[in-house]
């Protein structure tokens, strides 16, 4: 993990967050690499299960809704992290984290043994005011979930587009949690972004969804590259179910630290949400079947997955220590690694080389995201790609300029290939 941690800051995928003022826990920054990262999985995500269906509908709603939302929901009142503290050396940890060594209601610090103080009660939301006035009706909450954003556009979603049913809504953004364990990594952050669907069904069938989705859920997973021997599904038990599941089970990775963690989760929530927010609204948030005219809450299946959890499963899957060769190779599938060509000119004191390999880059930059390095010698060119996972490097040399030729060079296999430039398009775009 440490290696991993290492090389994300050493290549510019992750940055620890705030550090010229030493840091801020449990966040950080992605560097230009890790943004790359980012958005192909997030391109991935929204064709997978937005444009590529006909059913279901894309959202973007607001990070700051209206108090009464978080009401409703059960978050104010419920969602709640029961916290201990170490009597000795002060760290906090979430009561499920501790659970397994407390007896009787005695529990003992994981780092060094101490006794932990009596539970504490913890809401994890972060609090801010609206307005210039800072009292009880000017409050409210950065969202910790994106899913209520989607339930209270339901109703807008229904009168707009008239959606049968089985339908769904799905939403990509920041959710925000005031997490006192520290967290691995990315594992864990304050903000982090989630990818979400609310998935509207009749209650007969929703077990039959909630199987169709877990499967959904880890086709997808694989797809990213990512190996099916590290993900298995685990269900929650009756304690650890949030205050609106009936069912979850998460899909969980093999992490680097600590084993198979949780990566995703999908849950049953019933009609726990349109129910609470027509109590609380007001507004009927009942579906109504155009055909019988029959009123009904639909009941939901959520597949939740997160970004950075993607992100951190992608990075330990793709890690690899090449002893024979001496090198770090991150083998991102070339989908999701983020630069696809480095294009490197051999020597950067040659005017004539540089131009040449301006032109190749202007050739390549309208079909991939492509780097250019003309720094050292090129085997530390080559090393450096390795380590930010890029597929492929072209060397632009002294025979590029009268054969019209460049050498690529695979990461994988190291080998190298003189290709014409006229065949450069066709020929990345096969191998990538
Ligand atoms: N709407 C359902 C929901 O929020 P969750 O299991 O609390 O369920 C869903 O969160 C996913 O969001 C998790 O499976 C995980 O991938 C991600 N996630 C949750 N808390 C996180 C945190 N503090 N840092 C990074 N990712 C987090």
């Amino acid at each position: 993990m440490l290696k991993i941690v290492s090389l994300c800051k050493r290549r510019g995928f992750i940055y620890p967050g705030s550090q010229i003022y030493g840091g801020l826990a449990n966040t950080f920054d992605f560097g230009p690499l890790g943004v790359e990262l980012k958005k192909n999985i997030l391109a991935s995500w929204w064709k997978t299960f937005v444009q590529d269906r006909a059913d279901i509908y894309g959202l973007d709603g607001g990070i700051l809704m209206n108090s009464t939302v978080w009401k409703a929901s059960g978050h104010t009142e419920k969602f709640i992290d029961d916290l201990r503290e170490c009597e000795k050396c002060h760290k906090r940890f979430k009561e499920e984290h501790v659970i397994k060594k407390s007896s009787g209601g005695e529990a003992y610090c994981p780092d060094c043994g101490e006794k932990l103080s009596g539970l504490r009660r913890f809401n994890p939301m972060f609090k801010t005011f609206v307005g210039p006035v800072e009292n009880s009706s000017s409050v409210t909450y950065l969202r910790p979930e994106t899913a209520q954003a989607i339930f209270i556009n339901f109703k807008n979603i229904i009168d707009t587009f008239h959606p049968r049913i089985p339908f769904g809504i799905a939403q990509v953004g920041k959710a925000f949690r005031n997490e006192i364990t520290l967290g691995n990594f990315i594992f864990r952050k304050l903000e982090f972004e989630q990818m979400e669907i609310e998935y509207f069904v009749r209650e007969k069938n929703w077990k039959k969804y909630f199987e169709e989705w877990k499967k959904k859920m880890e086709k997808w997973t694989i797809n990213l590259g990512i190996k099916k021997s590290n993900l298995h599904w685990r269900e929650h038990d009756k304690k650890e179910l949030a205050h609106y599941s009936e069912k979850t089970e998460d899909l969980e990775y093999n992490f680097p630290f600590g084993g198979f963690k949780e990566l995703y989760g999908l849950a049953y929530r019933t009609d726990f949400d349109l129910k609470t927010h027509t109590k609380e609204s007001g507004k009927d948030l009942r579906y109504i079947d155009p055909q019988t005219q029959e009123k009904f809450f639909p009941h939901i299946i959520e597949p939740s997955f997160g970004l950075e959890r993607t992100i951190l499963a992608i990075l330990s899957d793709a890690y690899y220590e090449d002893k024979k060769n001496k090198r770090i190779v991150l083998r991102f599938k070339p989908s999701m690694a983020p630069i696809k060509v480095a294009i490197f000119p051999l020597l950067a004191n040659k005017p004539k080389l540089i131009k040449k390999a301006k032109e190749v880059r202007s050739l390549l930059r309208d079909n991939f995201v492509v780097a250019w390095d003309e720094r050292g010698n090129i085997g530390k060119r080559y090393y450096a790609q390795d380590e930010a996972g890029t597929p492929y490097c072209v060397t632009i040399d002294f025979d590029s300029l009268e054969k019209d030729d460049v050498t690529v060079r695979d990461r994988d296999t190291m080998k190298q290939e003189r290709v014409k430039i006229n065949e450069l398009i066709n020929y990345l775009n096969k191998k990538l």
